[in-house]
């Protein structure tokens, strides 16, 4: 059966590509192959389990790129030499230019550790987001699984998951409890429900 090649952004842990990586050997993603595992920044984890998984991984540093247009360019030679029907954002700390998700229209997806439009767009990334929540002071949360164009974090919503805020709870917390109760799980449902999408064209 024809697969679609699949290409995960990273710049961190890579919790959320572990996810995905243990999803497609449980046969919940079969619509698709993780094909490449590219990482913004030098030395993340999740390099250590793409390597794990003998799955491809490179580095495009941010960092070394003089700039977006630079980093952009680097990024799409990899995913045009791996052949890439889609591009799993999973914990990637950048944001894309308009003329990258125009490029990749309905071809990207990403997690979102709230419930959007809750808690989201540009300075709400990683730990914030659950600092955010706390401080406002809401008592369920979640995550989302969106569609990326050139809004930040305001691209078609695939799936969301909610999670309950406990008492006494810190961003750490919550944030371990976002990620086990609803970003495992729908990251990689959604995934293989847009490479069925895909395929199926
Ligand atoms: C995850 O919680 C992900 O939802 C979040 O960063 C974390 C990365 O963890 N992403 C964003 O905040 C994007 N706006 P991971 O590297 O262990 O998957």
């Amino acid at each position: 059966m024809k697969k679609a090649n699949i290409a995960v952004l990273v710049s961190g842990g890579g919790t959320n590509l572990q996810a995905l990586i243990d999803a497609q050997k449980a046969g919940i993603i079969k619509s698709g192959e993780i094909k490449l595992v590219l990482s913004s920044s030098e030395g993340a984890y999740a390099l250590t389990r793409a390597e794990n998984a003998g799955i491809a991984h490179v580095t495009v540093a941010r960092k070394q790129c003089a700039n977006r247009d630079d980093f952009e360019e680097k990024i799409i030679e990899q995913l045009e030499n791996a052949q890439t029907d889609i591009i799993v954002l999973a914990g990637f700390m950048c944001i894309l230019s308009e003329k990258f998700t125009g490029k990749y229209a309905n071809r990207i997806i990403n997690v979102h550790p709230s419930l959007i439009p809750s808690f989201c767009g540009e300075g709400f990334y990683g730990l914030h987001v659950h600092e955010a929540a706390l401080s406002y002071g809401v008592k369920v949360t979640g995550a989302t699984v969106h569609f990326v164009n050139e809004i930040p974090d305001g691209g078609k919503i695939i799936l969301q998951k909610a999670v309950e805020i406990l008492d006494g709870d810190t961003p750490e917390t919550l944030q371990k409890r976002v990620m086990e109760q609803a970003e495992w799980i729908i990251l990689p449902r959604a995934c293989e429900k847009v490479c069925a999408d895909i395929i199926s064209k």
